[in-house]
């Protein structure tokens, strides 16, 4: 058997990883500021998080959700402690597609209604419902087109207006900070507006931190700067720093109901004890601090690199947008600097995703070997 062929890979294998740095079978040393599409939180194999898989694996690593598991209360607990959502309740699954899944799911059992807003470059997976509002008709199968959707402008708070008051939506989905596309942030104020509308009308606000979220924004969840209520938060990636979990937070005003929702692996104990590790490491070593001061420093020095547009982004999430297309810097930065950084729907840009617990020195690293990059590369549109 071959392995079906959807993704287009860098011949480059890497075997062994830790902190921020990922090593080939040759010892090569990469400096890792995509974390594998934001997944890596707390870096690669930290000892407490393989020092509780470890153990935990040894003693059970699975059982149905038909059962008692105290891993997952520990983990609820921890959750909202850190997250200051203490009041929400969690939902465990496996991966970000099915976060917003089963969210627009509960949406739509709470309102009855069928229609979803979302926004434009925005990505919310590949499962049916998920990327029904994915703003990219490409991963959109017509069976896929099961429900009516509109895409709006980020920010253009009067156009979701008109639409939500007519009172047939069932939700609005918007990205803590859309990813994908491009590393663009919500006003705050948009934020406000959005809640007040949805709350006037009983529309579902579904704020998706699957990318923004676990602390990467300088804040648990990146919609907190603007300190809003959000009905759902989906989240996964950082979560379980490469252990597959994902997480849907519910506002109290949900009431549960046996068999309203429910999924074999979300939740298992494994997952469960990878998951506390990352919280457990990520208030210990102050992590979300981390993001935020390191992620003001990084966005100073990438604003003096040549060709440089505009530098987006809040904390360890952000976004490099250049004068030239990067797709030739990306593959310099690969194969002659030994650095990974993200693509983005938007050919210009550039997302960098690292993990939470880089240093000065890892972003002064990073920053040397752009400036490198961009000087051997010269492009004729960059004034070195
Ligand atoms: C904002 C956002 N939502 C949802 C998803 C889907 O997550 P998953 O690939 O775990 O299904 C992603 C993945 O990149 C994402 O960035």
């Amino acid at each position: 058997m071959k392995l079906f062929d959807v993704y287009p890979l860098y011949d480059i294998e890497p075997v062994r990883g830790a902190g921020a740095r990922v090593y080939d079978a040759a010892g090569t040393e990469y400096l890792d500021f995509y974390g594998g599409h934001a997944v890596i939180s707390i870096g690669h194999s930290h000892p407490h998080y393989v020092q509780k898989i470890t153990e935990q694996v040894q003693k059970l690593g699975f059982y149905s959700n038909s059962i008692q598991n105290s891993l997952q209360h520990e983990l609820a607990k921890k959750l909202g402690e850190l997250s200051q959502l203490n009041d929400y309740q969690l939902f465990l699954i496996s991966s970000g597609a099915e976060a917003n899944e089963n969210a627009l799911k509960l949406a739509s059992f709470h309102n009855g209604r069928k229609k979803v807003i979302a926004f434009k470059k925005a990505f919310h997976g590949r499962t049916s419902a998920a990327v029904n509002i994915t703003h990219d008709p490409k991963i959109v199968a017509p069976i896929n087109e099961g429900f009516e959707k509109a895409f709006f402008d980020l920010n253009d708070i009067e156009s979701v207006q008109t639409a939500v008051l007519k009172g047939d939506v069932c939700a609005v989905i918007v990205e803590g900070i859309q990813g994908i596309g491009g590393i663009h942030i919500p006003d705050i104020h948009f934020l406000k507006q959005l809640q007040t509308i949805c709350n006037q009308t009983d529309t579902i606000l579904i704020l998706d931190e699957i990318q923004s979220g676990y602390g990467r924004s300088g804040k648990f969840f990146a919609y907190q700067y603007a300190d809003i209520q959000p009905d759902l938060v989906t989240t996964a990636k950082g979560m379980g720093n490469g252990f597959p979990i994902g997480a849907l937070l519910i506002h109290p005003k949900f009431k549960a109901k046996h068999g309203l929702l429910g999924t074999t692996f979300g939740g298992s104990h494994l997952a469960c004890a990878a998951a506390i590790a990352v919280l457990d490491v990520l208030k210990s070593e102050f992590l979300i601090e981390n993001a935020a001061t390191l992620g003001n420093y990084a966005m100073r020095q990438l604003k003096s690199l040549p060709g440089v547009k505009i530098v987006r982004g809040l904390g360890l999430m952000i976004g490099v947008e250049f004068n030239f297309p990067v797709a030739a810097l990306r593959k310099a930065l690969v194969f002659n600097e030994k650095v990974f950084v993200g693509s983005a729907s938007e050919p210009n840009t550039i997302r960098l995703l690292p993990p939470l617990n880089v240093n000065k020195q890892d972003v002064d690293k990073l920053v040397s070997k752009l400036r490198h990059a961009l000087i051997a590369l010269q492009p004729k549109s960059v004034s070195i």
